[in-house]
């Protein structure tokens, strides 16, 4: 059987609500590997939840455990990993991230993430805005040269998982060579 450990990790980013989670964890159940998710990380090195984070201790306390997150998965290798939205922020996340690793953005059309984002209570970056919508494209607007920072794109708007998962297994041979190469 082929040494997982030997491949990239396989990096989801992207916005909130593009698939990064689901996908992610379809993802590693078909090629074997070991899934992450950064958020999880976060949520268990802080010993709460990430709303609960950004309550108690606010947003950079939040990116603080992002980083260290990120450094986590710097170390690992083979495994499918999905990442917060906000992630691609610091340079520092990006280079962690892709020591070792390939970096795939999902993307998503803004009127379907405000869908799949609700109840935007559970959201902190959503919850207090006015006009989620407006907040969704505004943020977006803000990180898109950050996510173009990515080897590879990937638009989950209309789309089926199997498909997704296909043309991702596909295009892999291709972003393998790339990882660790960026910075
Ligand atoms: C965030 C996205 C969230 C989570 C946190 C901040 C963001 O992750 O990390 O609420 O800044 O976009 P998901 O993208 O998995 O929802």
């Amino acid at each position: 059987m082929e040494d997982q450990t030997s491949l990239p990790n396989i990096v989801l980013v992207g916005f909130m609500g593009t698939g990064k989670s689901a996908l992610g964890r379809k993802l590693a159940r078909r090629l074997r590997r070991v899934f992450v998710d950064t958020d999880a990380t976060v949520e268990s090195l802080a010993g709460c939840s990430i709303r609960e984070l950004f309550a108690r201790d606010g947003e950079e306390a939040f990116r603080d455990l992002e980083t260290a997150a990120a450094e986590e998965v710097s170390r690992m290798r083979g495994c499918v990993v999905a990442t917060g939205g906000g992630i691609v922020g610091r340079d520092e996340n990006i280079r962690l991230l892709r020591t070792g690793g390939v970096l795939i953005c999902l993307e998503s059309r803004p009127e379907i993430i405000v869908r799949r984002t609700q109840p935007w209570t559970s959201r902190p970056m959503l919850r207090s805005a006015p006009n989620p919508y407006q907040a969704v494209v505004r943020l977006m607007e803000e990180r898109s040269h950050r996510y173009a920072l990515a080897d590879w794109s990937l638009d989950t708007s209309d789309r089926k998982p199997q498909e997704l998962l296909d043309e991702i297994c596909a295009k892999l041979p291709s972003l393998y060579p790339l990882a660790g190469t960026r910075s």
